[in-house]
């Protein structure tokens, strides 16, 4: 026995509170479906199989309600009393008896049909029961990583999800699974394919397959997504070039796109990485990234379908700053991009660093709609070992304050198109990416609390207003336990570790400082295959201090920013902490605002945050007996290997910067393990 976490937060056990759970099912006694659409269906079913979990009994799905009362209906299309916000938007309503879940759209109400059931399983009431909800982003979309060969670039949960030997002939019913547990949290995209993409998934054999998950994924408004690789048209179509402005070329692609929407007619679009990190682009051609994606646009002109290209850029060179790199890039083409395009940027500014500061680009684009992504695969968080709750990384970045229009120029509100009015003129085209930690472990992320950040991101895509408090909690009741105490003593877990992670792993703006897969700490390495990749390019340590100067006096990366966030960060004296060696190299002897000098400052993060992940257990012990014992033991293990690595990454850094400082590890840490 035992939860194998297969079922993630969709679990449905009969609700034991015997009154609670007659007071949900006289509310629920039929679900009327009033239409016929396989969207609506699936939130009738869906409906139907999350009652018969938490209710013990099957509801009958009936077509006409008639006068019946004591009911669940469906409605789509209907205008409801007070229209949701938008199309995706659902309402739900308690009259006479009766809970109405509407919606201008099919997917509005399955969104609706779960949020539902999540106020059951969270043991809301549902009398007098008045909710109303809309996306606040247009596209909600996960990122797969994944490879042709069924590998996962930077995934830590087992192989792909896709079984393309098998495909399209046999459909693996996790398939249907997974798109479930995404209509969930409202996410309506996905990218299947690695952005380091094969030419292959654009052959005709691929696309076949790539239909078939279509067919699975179409009943749960999720669409299909492809990342393409930008040098097709030679590889696959044995032209001369891929120039962009190429004729033969763009009618390549147009041809091409005309051939996707043949087999996947509701196909979502293109997924682009193009000049970064040797990946081909319209550079190689003297051409500029809005070239290359306005060729891709104007081959899904006559679609519904989007460009999303990828800010993700920077040179080969040990001397530029990386930081500066997309900035320097891309504002230049603001204004230039398709109306079809969106350009994709990660949060920060280098690459899903523990902590990072909000990317530059934030509201510095504002002709040009910028969709975020995150990155939930845990790359540089401890991989599937490592307890690391996401949503407040998350949270810091949207919450950050961009100053583009003035105070309250918030990073979700660029993301969310209010700020610079993207919906004004045109479709909305705003946009939420999450590059996927989902695999073929049954538990499907490998570490059974990571499943808590992917579901944090659909909520967030969703509602970026959410806390992440909010959403711990409710993951929390939804998936381990529903014990008042142990939620708390949970929640509060999750919402540290973050902290407690950056703390022995990369404290105060220290960044970068693994070898090749990103994992082992090797601060001292200085070599690597690309100039820049190496961890002392990073953190900068020498005998005077550490930290990347990008004030003036360095590389000036600061400049990026509006004056009132420079201000934020430019003074080493008033700089917080967690950014501090992000914009300043600090000599070693330097006084902080704590009283400690860097050195001792930087050693008491290490040591405390290792010692933290002693406490980390310790919580996690005293919330055994809420939860299920094998879930519980499967964290608690890794919890241990956590621990231990948590000490092997504040030892590696910190007899190497002591190389550097020349400088006793203070007293109270001085003791053997
Ligand atoms: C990181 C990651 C790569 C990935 C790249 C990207 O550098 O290590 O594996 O391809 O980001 O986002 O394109």
């Amino acid at each position: 026995g035992g939860d194998d976490g297969y079922r993630l937060w969709l679990k449905y056990d009969l609700i034991d509170d015997v009154a609670k759970r007659q007071a949900y099912a006289r509310a629920a006694q039929f679900i009327a479906l009033t239409g016929s659409g396989p969207v609506l269906r699936s939130a009738a079913e869906e409906l139907q199989t999350g009652l018969r979990g938490l209710l013990g009994k099957t509801v009958p799905i009936i077509s006409s309600v008639g006068s019946r009362t004591g009911g669940i209906v469906l409605r789509a299309g209907a205008p409801a009393a007070t229209p949701p916000a938008n199309r995706e938007g659902y309402q739900i309503a308690a009259d006479r008896n009766t809970l109405t879940i509407s919606s201008p759209s099919e997917a509005g109400v399955l969104y609706g049909a779960f949020a539902l059931l999540r106020q059951m399983q969270t043991r809301q009431p549902l009398d007098g029961l008045s909710l109303a909800s809309s996306p606040k982003v247009q596209y909600r979309m996960l990122n797969h990583w994944d490879n042709v060969d069924g590998t996962i670039e930077r995934g830590y949960a087992g192989g792909s999800l896709w079984k393309w030997y098998e495909l399209p002939e046999r459909i693996d019913p996790r398939y249907r699974d997974y798109a479930r547990a995404n209509a969930s949290l409202g996410i309506n995209g996905t990218v299947i394919n690695n952005v380091n993409a094969s030419a292959r998934f654009m052959t005709a054999e691929y696309l076949q397959k790539v239909a078939a998950l279509a067919a699975v994924f179409r009943p749960y408004g999720i669409r299909v997504y492809l990342s393409v690789y930008f040098a097709a048209p030679k590889t696959l179509g044995k032209l001369k070039t891929s120039d962009p402005l190429d004729p033969e070329v763009r009618k390549w692609w147009n041809d091409k796109v005309k051939e996707i929407y043949q087999i996947i007619p509701d196909f979502g679009g293109l997924l682009v990485k193009a000049n970064s990190e040797g990946e081909p682009g319209p550079q190689d051609y003297g051409r500029t990234h809005a070239d290359g994606a306005n060729m891709l646009a104007e081959a899904m002109k006559p679609y519904d379908g989007v460009v999303i290209w990828r800010a993700f850029v920077y040179k080969a060179d040990p001397k530029a700053d990386r930081f500066r790199a997309a900035h320097e890039e891309f504002t230049p083409l603001d204004g230039q991009f398709d109306p079809k395009v969106i350009v994709q940027v990660k949060n920060g500014p280098i690459d899903f660093q523990p902590r990072e500061p909000f990317s530059p680009l934030f509201g510095s684009m504002p002709k040009t709609p910028l969709g975020m992504e995150f990155q939930l695969t845990q790359e540089y968080l401890g991989f599937a070992t490592h307890l690391v709750y996401e949503a407040p990384l998350f949270k810091e970045c949207l919450d950050a304050d961009t100053y583009a229009s003035g105070k309250g120029s918030t990073v979700a509100r660029v993301i969310d198109g209010s700020l610079h009015g993207y919906r004004t003129d045109g479709p909305s085209r705003t946009l939420m990416a999450g590059v996927a930690n989902t695999g073929s472990n049954l538990n499907w992320t490998g570490h059974p609390m990571a499943q808590a950040n992917w579901y944090a991101f659909g909520r967030l895509a969703w509602d970026h207003t959410l806390s992440a408090e909010a959403i711990a909690r409710e993951w929390i009741g939804m998936t381990l336990t529903h014990n008042p105490q142990a939620t708390s003593r949970i929640a509060n877990l999750m919402l540290r570790s973050r902290d407690i992670y950056v703390d022995y792993n990369t404290p105060m703006g220290l960044s970068r400082p693994w070898t090749g897969v990103h994992f082992a700490p090797e601060p001292w390495q200085a070599r690597s295959p690309r100039p820049d990749w190496t961890a002392v390019y990073y953190h900068r340590a020498d005998s005077v201090g550490v930290g990347f100067d990008r004030t003036a006096t360095g590389s000036n990366a600061l400049a990026q920013y509006r004056p009132e966030v420079q201000q934020q960060w430019n003074d080493p004296e008033t700089c917080p902490l967690p950014y501090l060696l992000w914009f300043h190299h600090v000599p070693w002897t330097k006084k902080l605002s704590t009283g400690r000098t860097l050195w001792d400052e930087l050693c008491n993060r290490f040591y405390t945050g290792a010692d933290s992940v002693r406490w980390m257990q310790q919580e996690w012990a005293a919330v055994k007996p809420a939860l299920d014992p094998a879930l519980h033991a499967d964290v608690a293990a890794r919890l241990v290997t956590q621990h231990r690595e948590a000490i092997w990454w504040r030892d590696a850094w910190v007899l190497y910067l002591q190389t550097f400082a020349k400088q006793p590890i203070p007293a109270p840490f001085k003791k053997p393990e």
